[in-house]
């Protein structure tokens, strides 16, 4: 041993260390090696089902915008069909409903609403004595608003004219704005059932459109100012996550003043959410949910109708990039910023690879101009798509990643699987995946997000226990890391205090340890040395 120089050991042992550290590390996250994250969903992006009661003050609420209508003519005993689905004429004219015969409500007030037609044409009619087509693409400014009057407690309404006509069905070829008065709720050509065939969109359009500019802002800012606070972050730091998924929506950029419907205030919710980051060192990713347009026809992309209209205009694209300019330039010196997602989950059906990759590209560099490091994260298109496509498209040179979602739940393949089933299938098929696309050259993997939830009806504690351990045990070996969807949710399973609390996800901060056995060891290593020198 004597004849080794001695000088060179301890540096030697030293570099070996901080190799070793240094591997398993994503940049700027100290003392742990990859993103161990949550998502701080339903706060600065609305959905309505992580907080049902956001929408509980909304009169006549299960008519928001989105919402899906079907009509019956009573007399006649046919349903209301846009032919071809839009484009053309309204009649009365079908026994069976399905796509032509549902029709989509754009809210404008609480007894006010256009109707759009499958192909996306709204209802429109001239006046007194003129028939209703589906032609116009966008909303006449006269003629294609309509009262809908509802009989209480029942599913029958009235249609009517702005000017007072009320609709009738006399024939089968053609809805009439020529009813003689006021209808009764009797069996007459004016009445008509209405069917709620789905409202599931609850997002910022409905939710501020359904109250009004003023009570909207009300609502929000009690909503940001208490949803997620400062102690949660507490609640994060000593819990082993290092870093917060932060969605937000394309107005952000518009604060205070965002574009109707939209409420001001979300900036500054963001602002006190990175200080509260830096004081209990945690990392933020700011995360664009909602690019204008809806990048896929949810509520969480701020859709009023389920349209992906997003990649259908330059005019929107350009003003994502904006939006990205607006984050990067913002935060970019900001200690707490880890990165920025660019768009979430673009529908696969809806946003064409080309489209995506080249504003992409565009976005990598936007941030480029006001960071070097920050990482720049690209999500995986949903539905359809092989992730492999992001990995070969080119985005950027550096700190790249890769975003996908892992859900056993909205697909049919889930329903009916045992746990035991669930379970198996992290294991094998998401984990060779994962590794697929570890090995695969280029971007960083991040499991962006993924819940303790699945379809099984009756999980016990130790159902949920062994789903949570697969899901950690698998993802944590994602190369950037992973974000648990989501902090607070009105379904327990889903919320992440819940789980923790409760031990139904059973999480140990290992990457911490980790680093404090590597120095331990590196001490050691050292110590028995000088002993041994000494000795010897
Ligand atoms: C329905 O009920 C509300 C309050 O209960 C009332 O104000 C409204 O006039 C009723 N509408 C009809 C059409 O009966
Ligand atoms: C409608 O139903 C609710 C509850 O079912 C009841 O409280 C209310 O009085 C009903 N209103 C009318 C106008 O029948
Ligand atoms: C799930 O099981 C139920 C009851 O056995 C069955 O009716 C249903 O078709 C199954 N669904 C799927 C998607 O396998
Ligand atoms: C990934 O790379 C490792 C190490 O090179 C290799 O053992 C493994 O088989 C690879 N996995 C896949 C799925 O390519
Ligand atoms: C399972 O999936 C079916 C079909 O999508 C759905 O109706 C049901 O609510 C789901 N159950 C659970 C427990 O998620």
């Amino acid at each position: 041993m004597e004849f080794v120089s001695s000088k060179w050991v301890l540096p030697f042992l030293f570099t070996l260390w901080l190799l070793f550290s240094v591997a398993l590390s994503v940049e700027g996250l100290k003392g742990n090696s990859k993103v161990r994250g949550v998502n701080l969903g339903g706060w600065l992006v609305i959905e309505g089902w992580i907080k049902p009661s956001l929408f509980d003050g909304i009169s006549n609420g299960d008519m928001l915008d989105g919402t899906e209508v079907q009509f019956k003519s009573v007399t006649l005993q046919k349903y209301v069909s846009a032919e071809n689905g839009g484009g053309s004429d309204v009649s009365v004219s079908r026994d069976i409903p399905s796509t032509w015969e549902t029709f989509r409500l754009w809210r404008v007030s609480e007894t006010e609403f256009q109707l759009r037609s499958t192909e996306g044409q709204f209802w429109t009619c001239d006046g007194q004595g003129s028939s209703v087509s589906a032609t116009t693409d966008a909303p006449a400014s006269s003629g294609s608003t309509f009262f809908i009057e509802k009989l209480n407690n029942s599913s029958r309404v009235h249609i009517k004219l702005q000017s007072g006509i009320y609709l009738q069905a006399l024939t089968e070829s053609q809805l009439t704005a020529d009813y003689q008065g006021i209808p009764g709720w009797d069996d007459n050509a004016a009445t008509f059932v209405m069917t709620i065939v789905s409202n599931n969109l609850h997002g910022d359009f409905q939710l501020a459109n359904g109250y009004g500019h003023a009570k909207a802002k009300e609502v929000l800012e009690e909503h940001r100012n208490s949803f997620i606070t400062i102690s949660d972050f507490y609640f994060l730091s000593t819990h082993g996550i290092n870093t917060v998924r932060i969605p937000v929506g394309w107005w952000i950029a518009f604060d205070p003043d965002p574009p109707a419907p939209f409420i001001g205030g979300s900036l500054a919710a963001l602002d006190n959410a990175f200080s509260w980051a830096q004081t209990y060192n945690i990392k933020c990713i700011v995360d664009l949910h909602a690019a204008p347009g809806s990048q896929n026809g949810m509520e969480h992309s701020s859709s009023r109708d389920g349209s992906v209209d997003w990649p259908t205009s330059q005019d929107n694209i350009d003003k994502t990039l904006d939006v990205i300019d607006f984050l990067a330039s913002r935060y970019a010196k900001h200690p707490a910023l880890l990165g920025i997602e660019l768009l979430n989950e673009p529908s696969a059906a809806g946003v064409s690879l080309d489209i995506l990759v080249s504003y992409y590209q565009k976005g990598y560099q936007t941030v480029r101009k006001y960071s070097p490091t920050a990482y720049v994260i690209v999500c995986q298109r949903i539905g359809n798509a092989d992730p492999l496509e992001l990995y070969q498209a080119n985005i950027g040179f550096t700190n790249v990643v890769v975003d996908l979602h892992y859900y056993n739940l909205f697909d049919t393949f889930f329903v009916n699987m045992s746990s035991a089933q669930n379970v198996d299938y992290v294991y094998k098929s998401r984990e060779a995946q994962l590794q697929q696309l570890n090995n695969a050259s280029g971007p960083l993997l991040f499991i962006g997000e993924w819940v303790n939830e699945w379809n099984v009806t009756r999980g016990s504690e130790q159902d949920y226990q062994s789903f949570g351990k697969v899901q950690l045990d698998v993802y944590n070996a994602a190369s950037f890391g992973w974000a648990y969807w989501t902090l607070k949710n009105d379904r327990k399973h889903w919320d992440f205090e819940w789980n923790i609390r409760n031990k139904y996800l059973e999480f140990s901060s290992f990457s911490p340890r980790l680093q404090v056995s590597g120095v331990i060891l590196f001490l050691v290593f050292t110590c028995s040395y000088l002993f041994l020198h000494h000795i010897l």
